[in-house]
């Protein structure tokens, strides 16, 4: 089924360029962009046209790094630095979800949030418990958003209600894995150890051996915070840096993996990310939040490591991948006053590259109207903030600033329009 989309089209096809056709046509075909034109070509003139006048179109976001379960802390428990973080109101939190009640109340209002921002694709951690974590699919599924989900893997350094016995925590893995194996599914089970301090030798193993034996994605925390990297060389001492104990595991793409934070990532371990094709995830609110640090974004660009943004709820205190673009090129700007402004900042172009393409291949053709990209798309009615002759890059800049999910009109995930969630 043929579908003709109207408006102003705006993409990132290469990070330093934006593509804009004023007044433009997207022709999507089951779901897949056929192309782009600025006048219609003949041979479809016969095809519905949805014309959405002078709102902008552009793809939707991508949040390639978030904690579901942690969504009731949004705003809250700024005070302490990752591991008291984590001991004093992370684990609290997520215990409470070997509880199947509230995890189906938390997650739907969860879900329902990542639609209201405007993110269709998302990349996230449940918790250890595996009644829950299928909760969270069949939720993703019934709302038409593309999602990973993570049951999280964790067998040592965690409250004993979150605790798993080593085979139990492999055997409930392998039951996901089991049940969800259709590769063009919109909501994938994905492999999560927590990070290495979560996990013994023995569970890093199993997980590895899983990943490469049912050849499914890998997602984890990567070199957040100082005192998390020297409790990690103790925990793993033959491996030479953080990333090299994830990769001697079979951990760090040797399937399709993502890495959170990246905040203090050696030299030596960027080479391993670029050799490995491993995807950086960028949580710039998060970092600021639980005083990490700020990611040197521009070494990872000029070294061509893939690169994505992530909303880290509840480390980060908002799921808007657009606040996200803001919050990443305000931090790229700290990077650039402390290196004597060697390392650049981020253009626009670039923060919004990172979001929508960069992001959004790790699910495929996605974050794109290039020919062949699944149409995820967002229609913005910025009118509101288009009170002069602004042009179509500044309307988005503006949009992406100073507005928010009340000028996000609809929301095309593959092709489908996606409503708010009724559940
Ligand atoms: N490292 C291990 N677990 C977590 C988590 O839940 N959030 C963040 N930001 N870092 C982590
Ligand atoms: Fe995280």
């Amino acid at each position: 089924m043929t579908k003709i989309y109207k408006g102003n089209i705006i993409f990132t096809k290469n990070k330093n360029k934006f593509e804009i056709i004023k007044n433009g046509f997207i022709v999507v075909n089951n779901g897949k962009v056929v192309n782009v034109f600025n006048k219609l070509p003949k041979e479809y003139m016969d095809n519905e046209i949805i014309d959405y006048k002078d709102k902008l179109i552009i793809p939707g976001m991508n949040d390639l790094h978030c904690h579901a379960p942690q969504f009731r802390n949004l705003g809250m428990a700024m005070d302490k630095e990752l591991i008291p973080w984590l001991n004093d109101y992370t684990f609290p939190e997520e215990s409470k979800y070997a509880d199947i009640k509230y995890a189906d109340k938390m997650y739907k209002k969860f879900v329902k949030e990542v639609w209201k921002k405007g993110t269709t694709r998302i990349a996230v951690f449940a918790t250890v418990h595996k009644e829950a974590s299928i909760r969270l699919m069949d939720i993703f599924k019934a709302s038409g958003l593309g999602a990973f989900v993570g049951k999280v893997n964790m067998n040592i350094n965690c409250p004993d209600s979150l605790l798993e016995n080593t085979k139990k925590s492999i055997e409930d893995t392998k039951d996901i894995l089991n049940m969800n194996l259709s590769k063009d599914s919109l909501v994938k089970p994905i492999i999560t150890p927590r990070f290495i301090p979560s996990c013994d030798s023995e569970l890093l193993r199993e997980l590895g051996n899983l990943a490469l034996e049912y050849n499914v994605e890998t997602q984890s925390h990567l070199s957040e915070n100082l005192g998390e990297i020297e409790w990690v060389k103790n925990l793993q001492p033959d491996s030479r840096f953080y990333g090299d104990a994830y990769d001697k595991f079979n951990l760090f793409g040797q399937t399709k993996t993502l890495m959170a934070h990246c905040v203090y990532s050696s030299d030596e371990e960027l080479n391993l990310m670029k050799n490995n094709n491993v995807m950086a995830v960028h949580c710039p609110t998060s970092n600021l939040n639980v005083g990490s640090g700020v990611m040197p974004i521009r070494k990872f660009l000029d070294k061509n490591i893939p690169l994505s943004l992530g909303s880290d709820v509840s480390g980060g205190h908002d799921l808007s991948i657009f606040k996200m673009i803001v919050y990443a090129i305000q931090c790229s700007k700290l990077c650039w006053v402390n290196s004597n402004k060697e390392l650049d900042f981020l253009s626009l172009s670039e923060a919004f590259y990172i979001a929508t393409k960069g992001g959004g291949s790790f699910f495929g053709k996605v974050g794109s109207f290039e020919k062949d990209y699944e149409f995820d798309a967002l229609i913005i009615d910025d009118s509101e903030l288009n009170h002069d002759n602004y042009n179509l890059i500044e309307r988005l800049e503006r949009f992406i600033y100073i507005g928010d999910d009340r000028h996000i009109l609809h929301r095309y995930v593959r092709g489908n329009k996606i409503d708010e969630p009724t559940f």
